[in-house]
This record gives structure tokens, C-alpha cells and sequence, in this order.
């Protein structure tokens, strides 16, 4: 089985959440596993399962700590753990600014409610006061901004009648279990995600200038220029004729730099079958520790070797500055 990723959950209450994670995990193919359970309550009920389970736990209370001291003995035992993911489950803690900011694309949260709406607490009491159909979960990126980083995934909840806070947070956790593990796999796996992988390319592609999109035999393909005068200078392609994997192709300088780098680095770059003889490479883009820096940077040079002289001259002059 392929290497999964390695979670570290943070709970301070029942850990119902966790435990949703903890048994989704166990089910054949989850891209993740996890690798610790940590909690600001020594006494957190989670801890005892986490435990039985035979997975690493980790409790410290914060009583008569500074939040950063805290903050960094939490953030130590997930890193002393592995864990490349923090998941925050019932985690009753505001985050310093320096641990949020340290682990952001890295940490999850689940919110019980249908963010944007409902930040912070008593969220059931304030939906059905408020008259609304529906209650919820939404499972969101964390940032220092109290539930507020990029929501990932969200699950509604009907509001009965006669309905009360108690009644519709024991609802929307059985929602919640469902919603997390699922969330959470489809992020780690995000790495794989044709439909992710292109939307990246796209905002990379799509933000050099005088460039547009269209498809070229099947593929994504991305132009600089205008009308007839236009040019590709990347094309997104899944499983290239018989290529396994999913690639960006760009041009490189010519025949000898294609050959140097498939020589090289065979994990990541192929000669792509009709387009290799000009100096096209293919990157491999389904790779966990891509660096998108660095397909930034190859788009842009395939862009310069595309574009126009009118506008290759103006990113010279922007580029002295
Ligand atoms: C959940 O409702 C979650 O949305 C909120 O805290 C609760 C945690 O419950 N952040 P549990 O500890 O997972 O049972």
C-alpha cells in the first residue's frame, strides 16, 4: 500500500470525532493514518481509547502555561510524532499566531456549523434562534482567524421542530463523523486529485500575462498571445499516451536539457510522446512532495519562450525592479 499520511489529532473532551477518524482509518485504502492523539485535558475520555487503539497519546494541561509554552509542547509532540497533518477534533484551544502560521495548509478543524455563519461558540442555540433550516458542520483550514481558513467540506442538518441545542448537536455529530474522515482523506490525497492538480496549474498559468486556456486533442492546454498569433506553452495532461502518471508539459530549452533532466531525475520528468523531438518535457505532477514553486517556475520560462517579444521586453524592464 501506498505511504499514507501521518495525522496527529488534538481533542479535549468525549474525542467522538477522533474516534470517527481513528476507524475510518482502519477501512481499507485511507490515504492516512494516525500517529498521535494529544489533549490539553489529561482527563479527555478520547485519550483512553487512543490508547486501547495502540495509538501514541499525548496530554499536558495548560493550567499555569503560557498559550505559546503550551502551544509549543503540543506542537512539539506531533512533530517528536511524525505527524505532517494536525487535526484539531473538540480542541478547545485558541491557537498563537506562530503555531497557526507554522502549520497553515497543514491543519484542520471542524466547526459545527455552516461557516461562514456561526463562528465561535453555542452555534446550535444561535441557528435555531436565528430561524434557520439548517444546522451543520463544516470542516475548514486553520488560520489565526478563529474559524475563518478556507472551508474544505461542509454537511447541512435539517432543524426539526421543537428542536433544542442538545438535539441538534447530537445530530450534527453523527454528521460530523461522517464528514470528517472524508474531508480529511480527500485532502491528504489532494497531491493525486487530477481535478486539484489542474485547478493549480490553472491559477499559475492563468496569472502570466496574455494568457488563456484552450484544449488542444483532450488536454488543458494554456496560450500566451492573442488569436492566430498565440502560442501554448503548457499543456495539463492525465495519463499522457500511456504515461502513468499526470503531467505538466513545458518547454525546455531544447533536445540536450530534456535529455539531461529524464536522465537525472526519472521520477519526475519524462519525454513526452509527439512533443519530445522540440524540447517538450513532461513533469510529473502526481508526486506527494511536488514543489509548486517549482512548476511555477517552469511555467514561467515556458512562457517566456512562448511569448511574445512586446512582452517578454516588459517582464525585463519589471523584472530589474
Ligand atoms: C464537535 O461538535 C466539533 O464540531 C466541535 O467540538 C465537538 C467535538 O466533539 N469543534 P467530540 O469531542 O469530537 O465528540
Amino acid at each position: 500500500m501506498a505511504e499514507r499520511a501521518r495525522i496527529a489529532v488534538f481533542i479535549s473532551g468525549a474525542g467522538t470525532n477522533m474516534a470517527a477518524l481513528l476507524y475510518a482509518s482502519r477501512m481499507p485504502e485511507c490515504p492516512y493514518e494516525l500517529v498521535l492523539v494529544a489533549s490539553n485535558d489529561p482527563a479527555a475520555a478520547g485519550l483512553k481509547l487512543a490508547e486501547a487503539e495502540g495509538i501514541a497519546t499525548f496530554a499536558l494541561s495548560h493550567k499555569g502555561m503560557t498559550r505559546e509554552a503550551h502551544d509549543a509542547a503540543m506542537e512539539a509532540a506531533a512533530k517528536e510524532a511524525g505527524a505532517e497533518y494536525i487535526v484539531l477534533a473538540g480542541y478547545m484551544r485558541i491557537l498563537s499566531a506562530g503555531f497557526a502560521a507554522r502549520w497553515a495548509g497543514r491543519m484542520l478543524n471542524i466547526h459545527p456549523s455552516l461557516l461562514p455563519k456561526y463562528k465561535g461558540l453555542d452555534t446550535h442555540a444561535r441557528a435555531i434562534a436565528a430561524g434557520e433550516s439548517h444546522g451543520g458542520a463544516s470542516v475548514h483550514l486553520v488560520t489565526s482567524e478563529l474559524d475563518a481558513g478556507e472551508v474544505l467540506a461542509q454537511i447541512a442538518v435539517p432543524i426539526t421542530p421543537g428542536e433544542t441545542a442538545e438535539s441538534l448537536a447530537a445530530r450534527v455529530k453523527l454528521a460530523e463523523h461522517q464528514l470528517y474522515p472524508r474531508a480529511l482523506a480527500d485532502y491528504v490525497s489532494r497531491w493525486r486529485n487530477p481535478a486539484w492538480l489542474l485547478a493549480q496549474v490553472r491559477s499559475l498559468a492563468l496569472a502570466l500575462p496574455e494568457t488563456s486556456e484552450q484544449e488542444s486533442f483532450g488536454a488543458a492546454g494554456f496560450r500566451v498571445g492573442t488569436g492566430k498569433a498565440g502560442k501554448y506553452f503548457a499543456y495539463f495532461a492525465d495519463r499522457h499516451h500511456g504515461h502513468q502518471g499526470i503531467a505538466l508539459l513545458v518547454k525546455t530549452s531544447g533536445p540536450d536539457e530534456l535529455a539531461a533532466l529524464v536522465e537525472d531525475r526519472p521520477e519526475a520528468y519524462f519525454r513526452p510522446a509527439f512533443y519530445g523531438a522540440s524540447g517538450w518535457v513532461g513533469i510529473v505532477l502526481d508526486r506527494r512532495d511536488l514543489d509548486w514553486q517549482d512548476i511555477a517556475a517552469w511555467l514561467r520560462r515556458s512562457w517566456r519562450s512562448a511569448a511574445p517579444k512586446r512582452l517578454t521586453r516588459l517582464m525585463d524592464v519589471a523584472e530589474q525592479f
